[in-house]
């Protein structure tokens, strides 16, 4: 029997959950980004790895909502971002994680983690059940104990990072975003935030991932793009990741 292609044998191609196109960005005379298009899967983690300065935080900002495009477009599903508004980009499921760590330093840590969060959680909930649902979201990633009425201004940058982390967790995004979150944490920290993202991914969620370190990138990602300057240099399946080939898509010249 022949098979058209596409035929119901096929196995169907895995959704695209986020989908970035011709994005460019310039402050003054730097580009920071120049024609940035890629698409990441639902079910899987997708990393942008660069050098200082190659575009990875203002590609987050935009598709965040924080900063507006030059150029290019940014849809979750079907659904076109449009204007830069992080209400907007929290709407169609995208929870980010910034590089610089954003807490409300005089609020608790329950209302840290449920920032941002729909009325339901706000109104309908009594204060204990929040500080529930909070100590759930951050007893995935720490287990250090955290009081739900501290402020977290008092707290360490490490548990600062993880009511940060934790906020996005607890939106159940489609899209999450991780800049840098494994920067302040040991790695015991680390592996509970890797369990809690592959939990995630296996239900379906995709995940954009930015980190430094090479074994991370290896150990978490589905595909990476490279970026360098502003511009997508390539994109690599797992099957096509490795150290060597990684280094030197980032730096031709440090590998020569
Ligand atoms: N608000 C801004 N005003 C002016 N220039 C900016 C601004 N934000 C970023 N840039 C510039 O845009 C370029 C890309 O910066 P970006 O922060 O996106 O890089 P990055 O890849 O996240 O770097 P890092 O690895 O250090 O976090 C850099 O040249 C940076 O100096
Ligand atoms: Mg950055």
């Amino acid at each position: 029997m022949q098979l058209s292609a596409g035929g119901a044998d096929e196995a169907p191609a895995p959704e695209v959950r986020l989908h970035l196109e011709g994005i460019r960005r310039t402050f003054g005379e730097t580009v920071a980004l120049d024609d940035v298009s890629l698409r990441v899967r639902a079910g899987s983690v997708h990393t942008i790895l660069g050098e200082n300065g190659s575009g990875k935080s203002t590609l987050v900002k935009i598709l965040s909502g924080v900063l507006p495009a030059n150029q290019g477009t940014v849809r979750v599903g079907g659904a076109l971002l449009g204007v830069a508004s992080p209400a907007r980009a929290r709407r169609l499921g995208i929870a980010t994680v910034f590089q610089e760590v954003l807490v409300a330093p005089n609020r608790s840590v329950t209302e840290n983690v449920l920032l941002g969060q729909d009325s339901w959680h706000r109104w309908h909930r009594r204060g204990r059940e929040r500080a529930a649902v909070a100590l759930a979201a951050l007893g995935e990633l720490s287990q250090r104990p955290f009081d739900p009425r501290a402020e977290v201004g008092e707290l360490d940058l490490v548990q600062q990072h993880q009511v940060a982390i934790a906020r996005a967790l607890a939106v159940e995004p489609q899209v999450l975003v991780l800049d840098e979150s494994t920067a302040a944490l040991d790695i015991e920290e680390r592996d509970l935030l890797f369990a809690a993202v592959r939990r995630r991914v296996s239900a379906g969620m995709a995940v954009i991932f930015i980190s430094h370190r090479m074994d991370e990138v290896l150990s978490l990602s589905d595909e990476v793009t490279v970026l360098r300057s502003g511009r997508v240099v390539a994109t690599l399946a797992k099957d096509e990741l490795g150290e060597r080939r990684l280094l030197a898509l980032l730096n031709p010249e440090a590998v020569r």
